[in-house]
């Protein structure tokens, strides 16, 4: 598979998590891991650009495809700059998956509408309840972003 850019190669068992694999494996910490059932989305990551829960992937579902963690969404990307300058972090623990999430709506539609923006986020579960700023400071980026094309 081919994580942020890199290659990789490795072994993993075949009950192995995608999302632990991530952790232990690479060193990607970022991907967190909430409720791994699916239900939290903090370990969301992009596939082939589009975001999964990496808690309901076995690793080796994974070979051949291309993932993007947080890690790998780089400063040019701005997305987070706007979570910054909107105070749309809190504890954090849910930001990457969030971050992740609205990349993955970003990179489909560059333009949202606020209800698609909420429909992206709707499986992040932030329980700090910053929502509200989180769907601002989205907007904001994307707005950012189509103003500089
Ligand atoms: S840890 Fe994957 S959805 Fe909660
Ligand atoms: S910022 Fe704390 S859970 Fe979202």
């Amino acid at each position: 598979m081919e994580v942020n850019g890199q290659a990789v190669e490795a072994e993993a068992s075949a009950v192995s998590r995608l999302s632990r694999f991530l952790r232990d494996v690479l060193g990607l910490t970022g991907v967190k891991e909430g409720c791994c059932e699916g239900e939290c989305g903090s370990c969301t990551v992009l596939l082939d650009g589009k975001p999964v829960n990496s808690c309901l992937m076995l690793t080796f579902q994974a070979a051949g495809h291309k993932i993007i963690t947080v890690e790998g969404l780089g400063e040019s990307s701005g997305l987070q700059d706007a979570f910054l300058q909107l105070g749309a972090v809190q504890c954090g623990y849910c930001t990457p998956g969030i971050l992740m999430a609205a990349e993955g709506l970003l990179r489909a539609s560059p333009n949202p509408l606020e209800v698609e923006i909420r429909h992206a986020l709707a499986g992040n579960v932030c329980r700090c309840t910053g929502f509200e700023i989180i769907i601002q400071a989205v907007a904001a980026h994307a707005a950012a972003r189509e103003v500089a094309r």
